[in-house]
Formats: C-alpha cells, sequence, structure tokens
C-alpha cells in the first residue's frame, strides 16, 4: 500500500477522519437547537480547519432522503461526489472521500467522475463503495434491493473491477458479466499519478467483509466494546492475508469532549436523552435491523442511547485525558484508526483539535503538523 501525496498512508500510527458532515443532525439524532446544519459553508469551513489541523480524512454518508423525526434526521444531505470534488478544490492536504451506492452510479460514468476528482487535487481523492441496505432508498429508485448479500456484493463485485480496468486500461475492452454488457470501454484520464486511490468499504456480513478484504485498502467496521473489536480486527486481517492482501481497520466513534468529564456526561445526557429525537431514533434502528447486519442484534436492546448519541457507534464522552486514552484503547486493538463526529462539527473540533491531538502526539499515535 503507498501512494503519492495521499494522507490515508502518512505515517500517523492512528489516523483520524470526520464522518457525516454531509448530512444534516451529522450522527446525533437529537432535536438541540445547535444540532449540526450541513450547509455548504458550513462543510467548507470545517474541511478547511480540518486540513489545517492535519486530520487525514473526511467521509461523507450517501443518503437520498432522511430518518423523519421532529427533525427529520439527515433529511437534508449534500452529495457526496459533487460535495467531495468541491472541498478537494478547497483544500490542500487532506483525503476527501466520496461515498458511492454501485448500484446508483452507472461504473463508466463513475470511472471518470472519481478519475476526474483525482485529478483535481493531485491524488487526494478516496472512495468509500456502498453496496445497498436501505430498502427504503431502493424503492425510491424504483430498483429492487436484492435480498441475498451474495447479489448485493457480485453486482458491487464486478462494478468495481469495471472502473478499476478502465482506470488501467490503455486499450479499449468489451466486458461481458453478470451484470453488464459493455462495448469498446474505455476511460482518460486515469487517477493521479497513474496510482489507484484508496477504497473504503464498510460491509458487514460475511460477504461484506469478504468484499473488503479482496477490494478495500481500509475496512469500516462498528465497534461495540474493544475485546470484540480486537477479535474482529484479527478476524478481517486473517481473511486479507487469504487473498494476498494487508488491510487497514477503521471503526467509528463520536466525541463529547469538555473540560471535565462531568460536564461531558451532563451535556451527553441533555442532547441524547432529554432531547433526542426518538421518532427518528427508532425509524433509524428499525431499518438498520431490517437489511444491513452492521449491528448485531444485542446491540438494538442495549444500545438505544447510542443510537440517538452517535447512529449507535462508539461513545467517546470525556475530558481530553479520558478520550485520548479510549484512543489509545481503540489503537491497542489493531485499529489503524477511528472517525469522529460531533453534535455541531465546527463549534467542538476546535477545543478537540487543541486538548486530545496533543495527547495523542505524546503518546507517540500521531506527530504535530508540521
Ligand atoms: C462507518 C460506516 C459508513 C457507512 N456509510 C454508508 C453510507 O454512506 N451510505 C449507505 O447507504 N450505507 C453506508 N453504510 C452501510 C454499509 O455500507 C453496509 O451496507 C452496511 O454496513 C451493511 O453491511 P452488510 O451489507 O454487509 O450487511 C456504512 C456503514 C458503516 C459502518
Amino acid at each position: 500500500m503507498g501512494r503519492t501525496n495521499n494522507s490515508m498512508f502518512n505515517v500517523n500510527k492512528f489516523k483520524l477522519g470526520v464522518f457525516s458532515p454531509n448530512c444534516s443532525g451529522g450522527m446525533a439524532v437529537t432535536k438541540v437547537p445547535e444540532r449540526w446544519d450541513a450547509s455548504w459553508e458550513n462543510n467548507l469551513k470545517l474541511a478547511t480547519m480540518l486540513d489545517d489541523a492535519g486530520i487525514e480524512f473526511i467521509l461523507p454518508i450517501a443518503r437520498w432522503t432522511g430518518y423523519g423525526g421532529e427533525t427529520d434526521f439527515q433529511g437534508s444531505n449534500l452529495e457526496t461526489i459533487t460535495w467531495a470534488t468541491g472541498l478537494l478544490a478547497a483544500t490542500q492536504k487532506i483525503t476527501v472521500f466520496a461515498t458511492a451506492h454501485a448500484s446508483f452510479h452507472h461504473p463508466i460514468v463513475a470511472a471518470k467522475m472519481f478519475a476526474t476528482m483525482d485529478q483535481v487535487s493531485a491524488g487526494r481523492f478516496g472512495l468509500n463503495i456502498v453496496c445497498g441496505w436501505n430498502k427504503h432508498e431502493y424503492d425510491m429508485f424504483n430498483m429492487a434491493l436484492p435480498d441475498s448479500h451474495d447479489v448485493r456484493y457480485g453486482y458491487g463485485q464486478e462494478w468495481y473491477d469495471i472502473i478499476r480496468r478502465i482506470w488501467t486500461a490503455e486499450e479499449e475492452f468489451d466486458w461481458s458479466g453478470e451484470y453488464f454488457n459493455l462495448r469498446h470501454v474505455y476511460g482518460n484520464p486515469k487517477p493521479a499519478h497513474g496510482e489507484m486511490p484508496p477504497i473504503m468499504n464498510a460491509g458487514s456480513s460475511d460477504q461484506g467483509q469478504d468484499f473488503a478484504a479482496r477490494n478495500a485498502d481500509y475496512l469500516f467496521t462498528v465497534l461495540i466494546d474493544l475485546e470484540s473489536g480486537k477479535q474482529n480486527v484479527l478476524s478481517i486481517k486473517e481473511k486479507a492475508k487469504g487473498h494476498g492482501r494487508d488491510i487497514g481497520v477503521f471503526t467509528t466513534s463520536y466525541v463529547v469532549c469538555r473540560p471535565t468529564q462531568q460536564e461531558a456526561e451532563n451535556y451527553h445526557n441533555y442532547y441524547a436523552n432529554e432531547q433526542a429525537d426518538w421518532p427518528a431514533v427508532d425509524r433509524l434502528m428499525e431499518l438498520q435491523g431490517l437489511h444491513a447486519k452492521s449491528f448485531p442484534p444485542e446491540a438494538f436492546t442495549l444500545f438505544r442511547n447510542r443510537f440517538a448519541a452517535g447512529h449507535g457507534v462508539y461513545p467517546l464522552v470525556g475530558d481530553p485525558d479520558h478520550i485520548a486514552d479510549e484512543m489509545a484503547k481503540i489503537h491497542e486493538a489493531g485499529f489503524s484508526g477511528t472517525t469522529i463526529t460531533f453534535v455541531n462539527y465546527t463549534d467542538e473540533f476546535p477545543y478537540f483539535r487543541d486538548e486530545v491531538l496533543p495527547r495523542l502526539e505524546a503518546k507517540g499515535l500521531r506527530v504535530p503538523v508540521s
């Protein structure tokens, strides 16, 4: 693995990305007035802050409709390919991912768009591939979401194989597969420096993890607790080894960082309990439980509050020492890094930057921005 000019391959042992700022509410299913407004202005301001602070990447959620409730959680969502292109043009160092549903973008169009984004940024584009889970959104497109994970990921594999072939082929080619029949296919320019952009995938089913093991540089996985997370990392890395590949594993967490533990816990209780948008939480949990395997079944009964606080992902709630210590534990469990989210990204990131990043540097997990 390696790539010219792409921060996903830098020296930091524990990498950080910011997740979901393109969606209203971000990852917090809450009614508090300061909840995230996913306007372009806010996204641009955030991306500039992250770029200056040496954060490795920004990762959007590809969403086509919201979850309802009082706030219509994630109901306003900037389209990730055009969003990422704008941010890549406006930043200097950070990797910006697009999140693409294989089913919704023809692979010839997708290969061209992604190569263009990589040219715009001289190699800072990353691709997060989604093979489908949200039936409600598939209905919107009048497309059937296949029940079988074999079909979902089989289609995704063919889609990505075509893109990769376009990115490397010097001559036109024909494609005759199970899902695509294409004639004299070609695409130029290729991605920058003639190198493959970093690929991320968040499959959770056996088929999903196998897809990541075969194709991705990084797998995203939900962390329920550190012990099971550690086992998960080992098993995924083993799977990738079976394909002669090395893979990094990221997890995803939400951050409430305040000067004292008590202040952090109070705010957490306020936004994710007293002011939670419960109808939206229930809708989110229902859809996740029905069609995806991101969360084990017990997570839905144990972690209703986690869904309100951060879409079900791992909580990092406390003072700066606590947050840095928890991140060190995630690193020790074998993860390459984590994404982070905040109730209000631009209000809360500066405190995280000023207090937590130096602590991670002191632990030897990151180096200061030069
Ligand atoms: C960190 C993370 C990010 C994801 N991003 C998206 C996304 O942006 N859009 C989407 O529709 N699904 C997204 N998913 C869902 C996954 O791509 C996948 O469909 C889901 O985890 C179910 O896995 P399975 O299909 O293997 O059961 C994400 C999942 C995780 C854990």
